[in-house]
């Protein structure tokens, strides 16, 4: 049997792992910017993840949510702390498409509600609910059609107000920071207004943090920038460091009724384990201090580079956008410096989503490859 071929691969296979750095199958090191779509937190191996993982697999890997599975508790009471949201309670799961599938369910057992308000340029995942709430017609399937959601365009307060005045509108969902879409962040004044008028309209606020959550920005939530809070926060990614999962942090205004979600393998034994090391080492290393001052000043030195058009993103979470297509100067990146950087659905912005921990001296030698980088392409296109 062959693989159903729908990803579009470099011809590279990595056979080996640590920090912020990959080895392919031939011996070659690669620096790693993109963490495989902003999955890597805490960095690649990290000791204390391996060693938390080894242990509980030493102990059991799984068992169904039949039985009591503390490590659940402590993940959970874990992530509240840590998050600033001690009172919310948590829902297991794998993804973020899966996450946002349950918020957005949630939020209608919660209001009995349909229409759902998402921004254009989101990027929610691909089953049913998370694709049709998806800006890109090109993933949505005929199957998943639906009437029911309602693309405003980014960061509009007015078309927000107009359309939650009817008071038909189950959920309003937003990415802390757009990261398919290219790295565009809502402003202040739209998660706040949206805050304001959820609560006018007993909409559900849901703030997608699947890419821009678990440290990345400097909060540890990117909306939490804004003052405000979600009813319903989304994650996955950066939560488990490369184990799939996914979790729904739930205000304590949705009321838990047995059978209400459920998943198989959310909340497995394992998964959690990589939970809890991934919390603990976000806060022994205090990586999300440590994201938003580097990331911050880093950001402020790409803006520099030659063939720099603009910067955006907060922290670890940065679009580099180009005066030319990325595509071609990725591929060098990845071809000539060894070095790979995520792409996005704007085709002039590189992603970079690095490891929290990525150190100063990574930072400083990707500016030196990328200015020598953009000055060869810059003289091949001249
Ligand atoms: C903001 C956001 N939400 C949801 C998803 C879907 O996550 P998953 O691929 O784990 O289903 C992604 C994936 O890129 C994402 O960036």
């Amino acid at each position: 049997m062959k693989l159903f071929n729908v990803y579009e691969l470099f011809d590279i296979e990595l056979v080996k792992a640590q920090g912020s750095y990959v080895w392919d199958s031939k011996g070659k090191r690669y620096l790693d910017l993109y963490g495989g779509h902003a999955v890597i937190s805490i960095g690649h191996t990290h000791p204390h993840y391996v060693a938390k993982i080894t242990e509980q697999l030493n102990k059991i890997a799984f068992y169904s949510n039949s039985v009591q599975i503390t490590i659940q508790e402590e993940l959970a009471y874990k992530l509240g702390e840590l998050s600033g949201y001690p009172d919310y309670e948590l829902f297991l799961t794998n993804s973020g498409a899966e996450s946002n599938e349950n918020a957005l369910k949630l939020a209608s057992f919660y209001n009995r509600r349909k229409k759902v308000i998402a921004l254009k340029g989101s990027f929610h995942g691909r089953t049913e609910g998370a694709v049709v709430i998806t800006d890109n017609p090109k993933i949505v399937a005929p199957i998943n059609e639906t009437p029911n959601v309602i693309f405003i365009p980014f960061d509009d307060v007015e078309a927000l107000e107009k359309h939650l005045s009817t008071g038909e509108i189950c959920a309003v969902i937003a990415e802390g920071i757009q990261g398919v879409g290219g790295v565009f962040m809502p402003s202040v004044e739209f998660w706040q207004t949206a805050r304001q008028l959820c609560d006018k309209y007993d909409t559900v606020l849901i703030a997608d943090e699947v890419q821009s959550g678990y440290g990345r920005t400097g909060k540890f939530f990117a909306h939490q920038h804004a003052g405000i809070q979600a009813d319903l926060i989304t994650t996955a990614k950066g939560m488990g460091n490369g184990f799939p999962i996914g979790g729904v942090l739930i205000s304590p205004k949705f009321k838990a009724t047995y059978g209400m979600l459920g998943t198989t393998f959310g909340g497995n034994h394992l998964a959690c384990a990589a939970g809890v090391a991934v919390l603990d080492v976000i806060k022994e290393e205090n990586l999300i201090q440590r994201a938003e001052k580097a990331g911050n000043e880093w950001i402020e030195k790409l803006k520099k580079i030659e063939g720099v058009k603009e910067v955006r993103g907060k922290g670890l979470m940065i679009g580099v956008a180009l005066e030319m297509p990325c595509k071609e100067v990725r591929n060098i990146l990845v071809k000539d410096y060894q070095i790979f950087t995520g792409s996005s659905s704007d085709k002039y912005t590189i992603r970079l989503l690095p490891a929290l921990n990525l150190a100063q001296q990574e930072m400083d030698f990707f500016n030196e490859q990328f200015t020598a980088c953009l000055e060869k392409v810059l003289v091949a296109v001249e």
